[in-house]
């Protein structure tokens, strides 16, 4: 049985659906237009854009910020949509930079995207002197139009030396993880909190080698507004998934919400709350070369602030959750 939407539908709402359309459809789009450049008149402007492709080096060097992109109002509909809140615990100290650690990652770091990549939710209002960038796979910087859009979102490559190339860029400078990644998307489902982090320590041997703080953020109700066919371990599906993974380095989980007319099918997310809650940034000792232990400690102080920060929070933002946190790999 699917759901249709009535006619009737107020305009603020309507508005906030074609945001989040424009969204959905916006790699396809960019695709498409890189194919009306494969016609020959304009091969030239195709060797134009795929030498700009080749030799632009700001997906590791920082990106670069289109403010009018930013803060333009497709992203505030975008917000309202959902709606997408952000929320601080502690003031963030603009004099240092930090580290912070998205989770879970849900189905593509909805949540992360809106309230950081974009001033949907004021992040430049709530942490004031921060530049915070989104760091996400390479592979998306390789799709043409896309990764242009991309980066004028702040959002940058999250490659060791794109990392460090911003962070150490001076004060404020900071960068935003989504820990997890590909894999931990496979265990996206409404409800559920089960995060891929135990063995995932490369951010926190960052956070050292930089001596930027680490900040533990929860998204709650990222995990909430896709379905998704689940493909436990052991199937066919779940193979297919690690191999395309393995390849490509991103899986391809068999997601689905709404569509633009009706509420059961499609593509588009659900109209479900998500709240960003971002936690209080622990202070860590810069060293040059890091040992085991060392991590070890960050790692298990990073661990335990996020489950402090989530049991604060899920009696608010989590009321309909139907299973705890828990560290699945
Ligand atoms: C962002 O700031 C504007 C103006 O202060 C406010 O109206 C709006 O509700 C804020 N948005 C969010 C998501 O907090």
């Amino acid at each position: 049985m699917v759901r249709i939407a009535p006619i009737n539908i107020p305009l603020r709402r309507r508005r906030q659906t074609t945001a989040v359309a424009f969204w959905v459809y916006l790699l396809p789009l960019c695709l498409g237009c890189f194919l009306i450049l494969l016609i020959p008149t304009l091969w030239p402007l195709l060797a134009m854009y795929l030498a700009w492709l080749y030799l632009d080096d700001a997906p590791s060097t920082g990106g670069r910020s289109w403010e009018f992109w930013r803060r333009s109002k497709i992203w505030k509909w975008y917000c309202e949509f959902f709606p997408v809140a952000l929320v601080k615990t502690e003031e963030l100290d603009p004099s240092k930079n930090y580290i912070f650690g998205y989770h879970p990652h849900g189905i593509i770091a909805v949540g992360a995207f809106a309230a950081i990549a974009t001033e949907g939710a004021n992040v430049s209002e709530v942490f004031p002197g921060l530049n915070i960038r989104l760091l996400t796979l390479d592979t998306n910087f390789k799709l043409p139009f896309y990764r242009d859009l991309l980066l004028g979102l702040r959002v940058a490559s999250v490659s060791r030396r794109s990392c460090e190339n911003i962070l150490r860029k001076g004060p404020g400078h900071s960068c935003m993880i989504v820990v997890g990644g590909a894999t931990e998307s496979l265990s996206a489902f409404p409800g559920t909190n089960d995060l891929v982090l135990k063995k995932r320590v490369g951010f926190v041997k960052l956070s050292l080698k930089t001596g930027a703080s680490l900040v533990p953020v929860f998204g709650f109700g990222e995990n909430d507004i896709f379905d998704q066919v689940a493909s436990g371990p052991g199937t066919k599906v779940r193979h297919v998934q690690s191999r395309i993974q393995q390849i490509f380095g991103f899986t391809v989980p068999l997601f689905y919400g709404r569509g633009i007319f009706n509420y059961d099918l499609g593509i588009l997310p659900h109209r479900r709350p998500i709240v960003v809650v971002v936690g209080k940034p622990i202070e860590v000792e810069k060293m040059e070369n890091p040992t085991e232990e060392d991590i070890k400690k960050y790692h298990d102080l990073y661990i335990k602030s996020l489950e402090d920060l989530y049991n604060q929070y899920k009696d608010v933002y989590a009321k309909e959750r139907v299973s705890e946190l828990r560290f699945i790999a």
